[in-house]
């Protein structure tokens, strides 16, 4: 009965194999799959999905040979009663050589571009780099882009935004445990190591949104650790970055729900974590919020921002993502936001452009 069944799912798993490999191949293959790898947006991404395929390409050569081999001696020398016992090949010289200098051969073949994409891959940082530090937190990113040296660094989270045509050299550090940083489409994946600088370098090709992703183990919402590289134009890139350098705006209304939200929000328990440029707020635990309105995303990367999710947020950010160190705000929680006022703070959050 067993066998029955595990006969029938064979051609079951296959067919779903090739239709996985159709879908795989289809046309809207980024859409579908917007962190493939196989679809490079710059020359390191490139790099490394030709020397994938060249490993790819061999072994299935390799294999193909080995089993064909296999088989035909299996069928070839398969027990026939009185027939002479087969030549015995121990000990035989040719063959002892050729089967060693042949795989030496391969991986010879896969070595030498091997070296060469590790050293084309790592360059120095080109005069025209844009810098970006990225600080590996627990569980979200933090983009930093140095402006006249450091003093007027403009920080940002979890959407990281460039232009494309220039290299981007990101700097890359963590103030805990390990990240690795990873958009597939751009190139990768680096660690972000405590105590340690690392460097990844691109130039992304085509304006667009890129998905990425933590891509080390770092703890209970690991799998929630998500960003996105925002490639502009270069005009595009500069407004940007112009108005990520302003402060934030003040709300005009002083009766406005805004307006009351900002009181919540600059006095409140959002001040001890979080930075808005332009307030008192200087916190340095969490996300920078100066520019919040204009993100897509929240929670890094896992929500669309938008009223309900940021509220819900708010309320009770660890039931959204284990772990997280943004305390449970309201719900009921003693001392805790009531709905009416966190519907002002999402409100003055999503003034935030
Ligand atoms: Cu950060 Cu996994």
């Amino acid at each position: 009965m067993k066998s029955v069944r595990a006969r029938a799912s064979l051609p079951r798993a296959a067919a779903a194999l090739l239709l996985l490999l159709a879908a795989a191949c289809g046309e809207d293959h980024v859409s579908r799959y917007p962190q493939s790898t196989f679809a490079p947006g710059t020359e390191m991404a490139e790099i490394q999905i030709g020397l994938f395929n060249l490993t790819l390409y061999l072994g299935i050569a390799v294999g193909l040979l080995t089993f064909g081999l296999l088989g035909y001696i299996m069928w070839r020398f398969r027990y026939q009663p009185g027939a002479p016992e087969p030549q015995q090949v121990h000990g035989n010289t040719t063959l002892e050589v050729t089967w060693t200098l042949l795989p030496a051969l391969i991986v010879a073949v896969i070595a030498i571009p091997t070296v060469k994409a590790i050293f084309d891959t790592q360059p120095d940082p080109p005069a025209n780099a844009l810098e970006v530090r990225v600080i590996g937190k627990q569980w979200w990113w933090e983009f930093q882009y140095p402006v006249n040296g450091d003093r007027d660094t403009i920080v940002t989270a979890n959407e990281i935004h460039v232009p494309v045509g220039q290299p981007v050299h990101l700097k890359l550090y963590s103030d805990n445990v390990l990240h690795s940083f990873w958009v597939p489409q751009m190139g990768g994946k680096r660690d972000l190591i405590t105590n340690r600088e690392n460097h990844l370098i691109f130039t992304p090709r085509e304006p667009g949104v890129y998905m990425g992703q933590c891509a080390e183990f770092c703890g209970d919402s690991h799998a929630l650790m998500q960003m996105r590289l925002i490639a502009h134009t270069p005009e595009g890139f500069l407004q940007w970055l112009q108005n990520e350098a302003s402060p934030a705006i003040e709300p005009v209304d002083s009766a406005s729900a805004v307006a009351l939200g900002r009181t919540l929000t600059v006095q409140g328990a959002c001040a001890g974590c979080h930075v808005i440029r332009g307030t008192p707020m200087l916190g340095r635990q969490g996300p920078d919020l100066t520019h919040f309105g204009r993100r897509r995303t929240l929670a890094a990367g896992i929500l669309e921002n938008d009223a309900e999710n940021l509220a819900a947020w708010i309320r009770n950010a660890p039931a959204i993502k284990p772990g997280s160190l943004m305390p449970q705000l309201g719900g009921g929680v003693p001392n805790g936001l009531t709905e009416e006022q966190i519907s002002y703070i999402v409100a003055y959050l999503q003034s935030l452009q």
